[in-house]
């Protein structure tokens, strides 16, 4: 037998067709004798008949009913049979092939299937098994309709950035996989050379500093659908390998590549829905961002903004917001308007927020509620009349409104300001689903500055190039991150071309000269020899795609993704290795337990 059609084809154009057809078993039933059955591939389901009464003259009925009954879920089977009209009232409207099916006359059954551990039929809430089964079998788990979705719109997405970034000159270049490591802020994988005992590649974290020295190299402009490693705890947006499409251009701006970006995106978009997207993004600032939103990658599908009341409160006599205020903090607050949220928040939930404060990272949670035109509050005597009008004009709250006020160090407090409003707009159900708010991120500090030690750490990375003097008070970073509704999609920038330039911010950020010349040396060197001014970005493709198909975790769009706590249930690693070959690379363990993957139990990874 040889297969004619796929089980996604067969339209009632097809009627009074001779076919052969070859998938899986999903669902059989049996109607006095007569057997349905749903044949399933990536390309849909089909309905297959067999009526011992109903083949064709001279047909021995007994052998076909016997391969028939052999015919379990899941097995790999072929048919041959007539395609023709469904009984009237029969037809399946929501599936393609609906309304026909295929009368067998003729099976034979390819492989046989074990008893699937899991129903792969379209899903009904709660039939699915938990996630850690599908990840076992990952094999069936991907045999489901919406997997084979994820897969196709992965295949669809990379193809359409292929094709964009081919058009618009880019040269598709692979850079190495073992590599020294390029320090992107997490952990690296590290790989044991056997040739040189003792020493040690890394899986990289990003073609960061390949990608500049293609640069270097006169290649202008380079793309890769580059594989990535990081070792950090896994979250839902978080693989310990992941992909992005990674770019750099030379002898552009900052809005040379963001137009590019925009571009790829407008262009993805027109691919996989037909639809023109708006562009440019909006554009906010990394201040904006986290004293508006609590985030510097906000999500704007909804308001619930941020309000400064640090001046407005500075004189209060209310003990604990003075002596923030006198620290450096800040004091801010989120007016809960009465008609999307005052009124539904009661006295219990409001306890409920503050108890949970801590956990959002806040030091604590204030409120007060605007009734009878004033301002009431469990604190509200610790502020004078004048103050609580002031907060009332600045916050613009009306009767019936609810105040949250934060308090505390900027940085946290807005941050944990951040993810109260989040799980405000989860509670009262603000998120409208199916918006795509692009924005860019822009105008982000370079380093980072812990408050106590003074230490400095490269916001991005260390590569983005310093947009005034290192010694400056504030120090601009030309870096930028691209965010969709809450979530950061990718990040670039321009980077330093100037070696001494590049020397100072290793410096800045701690590092001696002999650190800088073991770690980033070659680094140094390749930028003395005429490197071009140049900038580029790299876009988290599992991301993207998830977002695009509303999926909770990254996990949903990549084939063979590692569990939350890093582990493949499916092939078992990471493992220990034969002792033989430890000896080889000349390693010692300390570790000498064996893995226990049944012991792998589900852990929360928000
Ligand atoms: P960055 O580290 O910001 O930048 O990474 C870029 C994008 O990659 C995605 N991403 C991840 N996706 C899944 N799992 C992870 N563990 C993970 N880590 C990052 C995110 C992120 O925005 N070399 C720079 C880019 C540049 O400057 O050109 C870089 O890698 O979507």
């Amino acid at each position: 037998m040889r297969r004619t059609n796929t089980c996604g084809e067969l339209r009632s154009g097809d009627i009074g067709k001779e076919v052969c057809l070859q998938g899986w078993v999903r669902f059989s039933r049996d109607h006095g004798g007569v057997a349905f059955i749903d044949l399933a591939d990536r390309y849909g389901i089909t309905q297959v008949v067999f009526d011992p009464e109903d083949l064709p003259e001279g047909t021995d009925a007994d052998p076909l009913s016997e391969v028939m009954r052999s015919f379990t879920r899941e097995s790999a089977v072929s048919i041959e049979g007539t395609v023709r009209m469904r009984v009237e009232g029969t037809e399946d409207r929501r599936n393609p092939t609906g309304e026909v099916e295929v009368l067998i006359t003729g099976a034979v059954l390819i492989n046989r299937s074990r008893s699937p551990p899991f129903e792969l039929g379209d899903q009904k809430e709660g039939v699915l098994p938990n996630e850690d089964t599908r990840m076992r079998y990952r094999y069936l788990d991907l045999r489901r309709t919406d997997m084979i979705h994820a897969m196709e719109m992965r295949s669809r997405f990379l193809h359409l950035a292929r094709q964009y970034m081919d058009e618009n000159r880019f040269l598709e270049i692979e850079t190495p996989i073992l590599a020294r490591s390029t320090p992107e802020g997490a952990r690296d994988y590290l790989v044991p050379s056997r040739v040189h005992p003792g020493a040690f590649y890394a899986l990289p974290q990003s073609p960061q500093l390949f990608k500049q020295m293609l640069m270097i190299g006169s290649m202008d402009r380079y793309y890769q659908i580059a594989r990535c490693f990081r070792d950090e705890d896994s979250r839902k947006d978080r693989q310990p390998e992941f992909t992005q499409i990674d770019m750099e251009m030379s002898f552009v701006d900052s809005k040379d590549i963001q137009d590019m970006i925009e571009g790829l995106v407008a262009y993805i978009w027109k691919g996989l829905y037909g639809r023109e997207i708006e562009i440019p993004f909006r554009r906010i600032g990394y201040r904006e961002a986290m004293e508006s939103y609590g985030s510097d990658k906000p999500d704007l599908r909804y308001g619930l903004k941020f309000i400064s009341l640090t001046e407005t409160v500075k004189d209060a006599r209310y003990e604990i917001f003075q002596r923030i205020i006198k620290a450096g903090g800040i004091v801010a607050g989120i007016n809960l308007k009465a008609d999307i949220a005052g009124d539904r928040i009661g006295r219990n939930d409001v306890d409920r927020y503050i108890n949970q404060a801590k956990k959002f990272g806040l030091g604590g949670l204030t409120w007060m509620r605007c009734r009878d035109g004033k301002l009431d509050s469990n604190i509200a005597k610790y502020f004078t009349p004048e103050i609580l009008d002031a907060i009332k004009r600045k916050m613009d709250a009306e009767e019936g409104d609810l105040l949250f006020l934060i308090a505390g160090p900027w940085k946290s407090t807005y941050e944990g300001g951040g993810a109260l409003r989040r799980k405000l707009a989860e509670d009262l159900e603000l998120i409208p689903e199916d918006e795509m708010q692009f924005l860019w991120l822009v105008d982000c500090p370079m380093f980072e500055i812990d408050p106590v030690s003074g230490k400095h750490d490269a916001f991005h990375h260390p590569f983005v190039l310093p947009e005034n003097d290192l010694d400056d008070a504030y120090v601009g970073g030309a870096c930028f991150d691209l965010c969709l509704n809450g979530n950061e999609l990718g990040s670039g920038s321009l980077r330093i071309h100037d070696p001494e330039l590049q020397r100072e911010v290793f410096r800045k950020i701690g590092m001696d000269d002999e650190r800088i010349e073991a770690d980033f040396g070659f680094f140094v060197e390749a930028l003395g020899y005429g490197a071009p001014p140049h900038g580029g970005m790299a876009l988290g493709v599992d991301r993207f795609i998830s977002i695009l198909l509303g999926k909770e975790t990254i996990r949903d769009v990549i084939a063979f993704p590692k569990n939350k706590k890093a582990v493949s249930l499916l092939d078992r690693s990471p493992a220990k290795v034969d002792d033989k070959k430890l000896e080889e690379l000349q390693i010692m363990t300390l570790a000498a337990e064996d893995m226990d993957f049944d012991d792998i139990g589900n852990v929360d990874d928000n």
